[in-house]
């Protein structure tokens, strides 16, 4: 499997795509609220993005009909936005894809609106977590399978489901592009990481089933059993170092014992 090497300048044109994508996430955070309507937020989103000279990802492609994914609940990822307002105790994952001179970021985060029960709660924050553990794997010589690997792990000990249908996904000129990261894997299995690699990794971890449906809108993923899903996601580079996150934001979560 092959994966763009991107040099210096196309790097600093990432970083500057990647940086608007997450100020997008820090936009909307405070009108994810109760009573507020998915469509709204999309709106909300599209505009901040076209005000900033940027361009909606998602927006027509393949059909797709909104600016921003957001995916409530039982929704896997892929949520179309739609007229029902949220209500204390649904989370929901904004996903946000933009264009910004010809380069794309993506990112995305799953938010609480007010008071959530516990277990949905823990679901949250174990995604997150079970991110970052994949998020880091990442330094040259280390491959995809150990990514996957020590998320589905983690995922497995707090008895939640992986999702296997969607992937994390090289990035650049194109939103999707080699290689595919997957969720799930085995360590020093698949592509070997070098310096300049761009890619998301973004697990969907499930209360039950991982298998999914597709809703009559030929986009919206839900889980097969009606469970909540949750999912984070972020823009990776591989740096000779390591790792460095394109789509980090002040206010985002980190590990506590992460210095970026
Ligand atoms: N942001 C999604 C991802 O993480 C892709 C959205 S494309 C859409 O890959 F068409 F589904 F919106
Ligand atoms: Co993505
Ligand atoms: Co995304």
């Amino acid at each position: 499997m092959l994966a763009e090497v991107k040099n210096a300048r196309e790097l600093d044109k990432m970083r500057a795509a990647c940086r608007f994508a997450a100020s997008v996430l820090d936009f909307i955070a405070p009108h994810v609220v109760p009573g507020v309507t998915t469509s709204e937020l999309d709106r909300l989103c599209h505009e901040f993005i076209v005000a900033h000279g940027a361009y909606p990802a998602p927006l027509g492609y393949r059909g797709f009909p909104a600016a921003v994914c957001t995916s409530v609940n039982e929704v896997v990822c892929h949520g179309v936005p739609n007229q029902r307002a949220l209500v204390e105790g649904d989370i929901i994952n904004i996903d946000v894809t933009t264009i910004v001179d010809g380069w794309f970021g993506d990112t995305s985060e799953t938010f609480a609106i007010g008071a959530i029960p516990e277990e949905a709660q823990r679901l949250v924050d174990v995604t997150r977590e079970a991110m970052w553990l994949g998020i880091r794997e990442v330094a040259p010589g280390k491959t995809i399978g150990d990514i996957g690997a020590v998320i589905v792990a983690l995922a497995r000990r707090h008895g939640y489901s992986v999702g296997e249908a969607f992937c994390g996904h090289g990035i650049g000129r194109e939103m999707h592009m080699p290689p595919q990261v997957p969720h799930v894997g085995r360590r020093g299995q698949g592509l070997s990481l070098r310096p300049g690699m761009t890619f998301t990794i973004e697990p969907m971890l499930n209360q039950g089933t991982a298998e999914v449906e597709i809703l009559a809108d030929h986009w919206t993923a839900v889980t097969s059993d009606g469970r909540l899903s949750a999912q984070a996601e972020h823009t990776i580079l591989v740096t000779e170092a390591g790792f460095e996150v394109l789509t980090m934001r002040e206010s985002a979560w980190r590990p506590a014992d992460l210095e970026l």
